[in-house]
């Protein structure tokens, strides 16, 4: 695990540090079956999860991100702590959305077993609000997901990745990292609108990250779309609102949420 811990000069700038997303994932990872599969990490940032992939089997991983700065570094890092599994991965060095480049199709249109490992924003925001700390790792645009059914409430990018992943392989598999800010009866609607029954890995409650403006959810609650569920200790006894969240947010005090690592098995489809 020590092998993991990069340096600041291995993180980009406009870059987020490392948290308990990112770890709690890894651990998680573990326990999907990806050996032999070829795999495709979508929104890859500076690598965590490469390694791991390949350590546990998988034949080959292609790994690209929307922000294209941290691809150079992710290699670095790669290479650097794994020499011996380098050959196995392949980089996309462009900016690329979700699953729209040509290297992508040919795994998914070429390969038996692929998997599609992602752990990518799930609070919207829109085009003309300021820009946030770490914004690209945190939120995407709420207007690049319009027509997705789930984008009100946060799982726009989540549910087009379903959606673009189904239309381009029935059969692959996806791994998606998620919070349950939402609740889990709108989580699961979003992925069974995608027509797939969801698995849950494995669930745990983490630290909100302290760096991510809460206000998208507090205007769920203000327009009456839902109250959302975070919790004031890792106990989660009592829930509290978006509200109540964030004020203690920006009071320098802890909450926390739940997170679900979520597979989505077409073999597994039941509608
Ligand atoms: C929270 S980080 C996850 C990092 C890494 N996958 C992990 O689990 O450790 C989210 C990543 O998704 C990327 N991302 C955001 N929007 C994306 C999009 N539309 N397509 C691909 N990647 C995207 C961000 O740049 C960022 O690197």
């Amino acid at each position: 695990m020590d092998k993991l811990l990069c340096s600041d000069d291995e993180i980009p700038p406009d870059g987020f540090r490392r948290d308990s997303w990112n770890d709690i994932f890894r651990d998680w990872l573990e326990r999907s079956k990806i050996q032999g599969a070829d795999v495709i990490e979508v929104g890859v940032w500076l690598w965590y999860n490469v390694w791991l992939l390949l350590e546990l089997g998988a034949k080959s991983v292609v790994w690209s991100d929307y922000n294209s700065n941290v691809i150079p570094y992710a290699i670095r890092n790669v290479q650097k702590t794994h020499p011996e599994l380098a050959h196995k991965f392949k980089a996309i060095p462009d900016s690329v959305d979700l699953l729209d480049h040509e290297i992508i199709r040919e795994v998914l249109n070429t390969k038996k077993r692929v998997f599609v490992v992602a752990c990518i924003p799930q609070v919207a925001r829109h085009k003309n609000q300021n820009f946030w700390h770490d914004d690209i790792a945190h939120y995407y645009y709420f207007e690049d997901c319009q027509e997705e059914e789930w984008n009100n409430i946060g799982l726009g990018l989540n549910s087009k990745l379903l959606r673009k992943l189904r239309e381009a392989n029935s059969e692959a598999i996806a791994v998606l990292n998620t919070a349950v800010r939402v609740w889990e009866e709108n989580l699961f609607k979003m992925f069974k609108n995608n027509w797939y029954q969801p698995e849950i890995l494995a669930k745990s409650i983490i630290p909100q990250c302290p760096t991510t403006n809460l206000s998208f959810f507090e205007s769920l609650e203000d327009s009456g779309i839902l109250e959302c569920q975070f919790f004031e200790d890792p106990d989660w006894k009592e829930h509290i609102s978006a509200k109540e969240a964030e004020k203690r947010r920006l009071a320098g005090i802890k909450i926390y949420h739940e997170m679900y690592v979520v597979q989505w098995n077409p073999q597994k489809q039941t509608y």
